[in-house]
């Protein structure tokens, strides 16, 4: 089987059960993707394929060969840091860094839902696309990753620094 993992074409001769996750980490050594829960609970193994984001301990691998799969190895380009990770730094948006490649792969799919209009569950005007990313919007958009050691406010910070990069471009 084969996957477009951060541009590369990987192959790999697994079991049909093997998850996503069990793939990235046990199969092809892309262990920044993290496994927390193991349940769909956490965030900590959240990547994106061709750009939304998805818990990829809930996914089958064999479900998503040749799609375009994004681990939080192949967010920066060239020896430079994503301009997510890069504000993460500067706000000091990590304690453990445990669940961060998580947090930073779900804030860049977070970025092409509210470019793409998509309402979230506090949403107030269903019908305008375009969404103000707004302190409830932030924090509701990235409810589905959690940081134990509740570095949120550094988190939030960062991504509200970025998001107006990151939503035009
Ligand atoms: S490890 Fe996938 S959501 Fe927790
Ligand atoms: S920085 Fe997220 S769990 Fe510690």
């Amino acid at each position: 089987m084969q996957w477009i993992i951060n541009g590369l074409v990987r192959e790999a001769d697994i079991d049909f059960r093997t998850s996503l996750l069990d793939l990235l980490r046990e199969h092809l050594e892309l262990t920044g993707t993290k496994k927390g829960c193991n349940q769909g609970a956490c965030g900590a193994c959240t990547v994106l394929v061709d750009g939304e984001r998805i818990n990829a301990c809930l996914a089958l691998a064999v479900q998503y060969q040749d799609r375009s799969i994004t681990t939080v190895e192949g967010l920066g380009h060239d020896d430079e840091l994503h301009p997510v990770q890069q504000a993460f730094v500067e706000h000091d948006g990590f304690q453990c860094g445990y669940c961060t490649p998580g947090q930073l792969c779900s804030a860049v799919g977070m970025a092409g839902e509210l470019k793409r209009g998509m309402p979230s569950a506090v949403t107030v005007d269903l019908v305008n696309t375009d969404i103000v990313p707004s302190h409830d919007e932030l924090r509701e958009r990235m409810s589905g990753n959690l940081c134990r050691c509740g570095a949120y406010n550094g988190i939030a910070a960062a991504i509200a620094s970025t998001l107006a990069t990151e939503v035009s471009s």
